[in-house]
């Protein structure tokens, strides 16, 4: 323990994520010693459990209702939020029962909500979720709504896990980059200051590809995309959506990769006799290119150029994907010219799918103890702010 701590005592918080995969519930246990070391921030956390639920296909099915626009979606947006939160709570419950944790022992839950809509330039991003329920049933204090804060001081509101990973991942050995393939791929450029935003596409077209033709939930390893070829005229034509070139920050969601999106290139002529499979093989490069880009784009323009990456460690469900990593390996060798090992953060000890769920009790750590939880140089908020809201228990 470092001089100068704010709290000694080792506290429990809990994270729950749901990300735009809609892949299932995580709960993460995190274990928090000290918060503030002489105005650092300087997280002495422990992953305590690790617990996930599969989604129901009717909850599934319901919270892709809510996409898009639709009919009477009020009422059906607080009924969905209902059900959903209550799926939230039975699971985190069962993360504790399976830990043999007391609920009295979890100081709060941060709870992300599923994100129906993200209009960051409009000023709002929408987590759908009941806080009230989940103190209701589970009898803990829950925070939530952590992206609002941070949009009305001007910034994307996302992402918010680079502050973590540079907390956990940063060495002075290495330059590291981070990068989140949930639905979205997210990047963490580690270091003073820490840089982050969304890359683009993460799994999201590849499972919805691979569900439309196959009925898999996903294209498990990347098997079914190496069964194609790149084909080079498709991943010209999707790069060229001026998402691609916008200068960061920036951050993105279901609003724009959406099933519509890729439908739009497709109903193009030319890609008329494209095989479903080269299709997979394509966005499987789309989101390597799109992230090997984006390595590009950060050496060039932080410090002068003078930083490069020596090491890019992946996580979320994308690093279960070993043709994915392959691909990123070879995009960033095409691009950089030189090799960069692409490996999954279980090299270092951490299991790809826990680390955004920690991350968001590590937040609600930040907001219950009044410290800023969001990182001005990443989602471009005019300064440090506590965010989210507290439901008491
Ligand atoms: N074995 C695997 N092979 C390929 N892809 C996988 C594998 N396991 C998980 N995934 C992908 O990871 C996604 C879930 O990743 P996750 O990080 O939970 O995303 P999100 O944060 O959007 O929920 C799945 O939808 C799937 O596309
Ligand atoms: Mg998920």
């Amino acid at each position: 323990m470092v001089a100068g701590t704010v709290s000694e005592k080792k506290r429990y918080f809990a994270g729950v994520m749901t990300g735009t995969s809609l892949d299932g519930i995580d709960v993460a246990i995190v274990e928090i010693g000290s918060q503030v070391t002489l105005g650092h921030v300087r997280p002495a956390l422990e992953l305590a459990h690790f617990f996930s639920r599969p989604m129901d296909r009717s909850l599934v099915d319901a919270l892709m209702s809510l996409q898009s626009p639709s009919e009477n979606e009020l009422h059906r947006a607080a009924l969905i939020a209902n059900s959903f939160s209550d799926s939230i709570a039975r699971t985190v419950l069962e993360a504790l029962t399976s830990h043999g944790i007391s609920r009295r022992a979890i100081d709060a839950i941060g709870v992300h909500g599923q994100t129906v809509r993200h209009q960051p330039q409009l000023g709002y991003s929408i987590q759908l979720n009941s806080p009230a329920r989940i103190a209701e049933i589970t009898g803990i204090t829950v925070v939530s709504d952590f992206r609002s804060r941070d949009i009305a001081a001007g910034g994307q509101g996302a992402p918010l896990v680079p502050a973590f990973h540079q907390a956990i991942f940063q060495s002075e050995s290495e330059h590291r980059a981070v990068i989140n393939i949930g639905g979205i791929a997210n990047i963490s450029w580690l270091g003073q200051p820490t840089l982050g935003y969304d890359t683009g596409p993460g799994n999201l077209l590849l499972d919805y590809w691979i569900r439309r033709h196959q009925g898999h939930d996903y294209d498990n390893n990347g098997l079914w995309a190496s069964t194609g070829n790149l084909h080079t005229p498709l991943l010209h034509a999707m790069l060229s959506d001026p998402f691609f070139s916008v200068e960061p920050p920036r951050s993105t969601g279901r609003d724009l990769f959406s099933e519509n999106w890729l439908n739009t290139f497709l109903s193009q002529a030319r890609f008329a006799n494209l095989q479903a499979h080269d299709v997979q093989a394509t966005l499987l490069h789309l989101t390597a290119r799109s992230i090997a880009l984006e390595i590009q784009r950060l050496e060039r323009s932080v410090d002068g150029g003078k930083r490069q990456c020596d090491r890019l460690l992946v996580c979320g469900g994308g690093a279960r994907n070993g043709h994915l990593l392959e691909a990123i390996g070879h995009e960033l060798a095409a691009i950089l010219e030189r090799a960069i090992p692409v490996e999954s953060t279980k090299v270092l000890g951490w299991d790809p799918q826990v680390i955004e769920a920690a991350a968001f009790a590590w937040l609600a750590s930040r907001t219950i103890d009044g410290l800023a939880g969001n990182t001005p140089s990443v989602t471009g908020a005019i300064g440090e702010r506590i965010l989210g809201t507290i439901t008491p228990a």
